[in-house]
Formats: structure tokens, sequence, C-alpha cells
């Protein structure tokens, strides 16, 4: 049995957005903050964007892990580079150039994402592994927060960690993720779980994500 304490990021898209900053110091003890950016063209829904990643910034000392959503995401990596997030993740469905894209994203001292939508195969990783700090596996079609998580997707996991084996990659899931299923995903190889609603509205977050991370001991 695989054992590590995962690292815990809470996606903010569920945080009460009137008291972002209290929402925040609910969850100080989190490894990552997970900052989804949509933009109405890749997903069917706009969230939130450079301006609200500053405010974050201002009041928080937690590394940002920012998700981009987004259609052209190239046009948006230097300005949250600025931020010096631990990661900036793009979409495998939405670059053409993606061997590129990730290198730009390593030369703004950032740790390169890439995302992959459900269905998206794993297949033309094995010859960019090298440009790569971290995959996410969406549990989820992306666009929404408290979807239900896919269960097809632990095979892709198995199937990811067995070709990531030897490289330096974290292996991230993002959708429908909880208590419920964090043994499973660190399980099947899962680094990193991000979790909104599951977190966002437990009464006691903090408990909440000590539960999770405890799902690898
Ligand atoms: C979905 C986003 C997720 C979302 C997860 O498209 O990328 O980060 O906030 O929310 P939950 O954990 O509620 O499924
Ligand atoms: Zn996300």
């Amino acid at each position: 049995m695989r054992k590590i304490r995962p690292l815990i990021a809470p996606s903010i898209l569920s945080a009460d957005f009137t008291k972002l900053g209290e929402e925040l110091e609910r969850v100080k003890e989190a490894d990552l903050i997970h900052f989804d950016v949509m933009d109405g063209h890749f997903v069917p829904n706009i969230s939130y964007g450079l301006p609200v990643a500053e405010a974050v910034k201002r009041v928080t000392d937690i590394p940002l892990d920012v998700h981009l959503m987004v259609e052209q995401p190239e046009r948006f990596l230097h300005s949250f580079a600025e931020l010096k997030p631990a990661y900036i993740t793009v979409h495998y469905e939405a670059v053409t150039h993606l061997q590129r894209t990730l290198a730009q994203i390593r030369e703004l001292g950032v740790g390169a994402g890439l995302a992959l939508n459900p269905h998206t195969p794993l297949t033309g990783l094995k010859y960019i592994l090298s440009d790569l700090d971290l995959i996410l596996i969406m549990t989820v079609n992306p666009g929404y927060g408290g979807q239900r998580f896919i269960p097809a997707m632990l095979d892709k996991i198995r199937d990811c960690r067995a070709l990531t084996n030897g490289y330096p990659i974290k292996i991230q899931v993002d959708g429908g993720v909880s208590t419920a299923n964090a043994r499973q995903l660190v399980d099947a190889g899962v680094d990193i779980l991000v979790a909104g609603s599951a977190i966002f509205s437990s009464p006691d977050p903090g408990a909440y994500m000590r539960q999770m991370r405890a799902e690898g001991d």
C-alpha cells in the first residue's frame, strides 16, 4: 500500500466571496491555495482572475496553485507568474504548442502543470514528461464546484502514476474530492488533493484537511 501524506489544496471557488479574507483564515493549514480561473469559453462558466488573485496574495503566504481553465492560457502566464505561485496549470485541450507553453511557465520560475479533462488520453504525455512538474487529472468536467467524482478516473490515475514513474512529477486531482475518496486516490497514486465544496462546507476546515491528509497514513 502506498504511504504518502497528500498535500491539500482548498479550492476557493467554494469560499464565501463576501468574506474571502476570513475564508482564507479558515484554511490557513492548507499546503496550497487552488485558484480556478474560468473564461466562459473553455468552460461554460466565469469565475475570477488576476485582481482577485492579487487580493488573495495580500492576505496569505500560502503558495497559490493556479488552474487556468481558459483558451490561449499563454496570454496570462506572465501576470500570474508575478504572484510567484507554486504551479500554473494549463489545459491539454486548450494549448496547441504544449511543450513550448510548459517551458515558458518554467522560464518564469513557476512549476509547470498540465490538466487533462476526463476523456483526454495520457498518450502524448510520454514525450513531454521532462517538461512537467505536475499533472492534474480532472475527476469531473471542469467548470463548476460541487460536482460528483467520476470513478473511472481511478484507472487513469494509476496509468498516470505508471507513466511518470522515475520523474519528479506530482499527480493532482480536482473535482468531487472528499474524505470519502481521499484514501482511494492516494492509493492510486495522487500526491495533491484539491477540494472545494468538501472543505469549505465543513464546520472545521482545519480538522477536515487533517483528516484528508491522514488518509495516506
Ligand atoms: C472545477 C474546478 C475545481 C472546483 C472543485 O472545474 O476546477 O477546482 O473548485 O470543486 P469541488 O471540490 O467542490 O468539486
Ligand atoms: Zn480547479
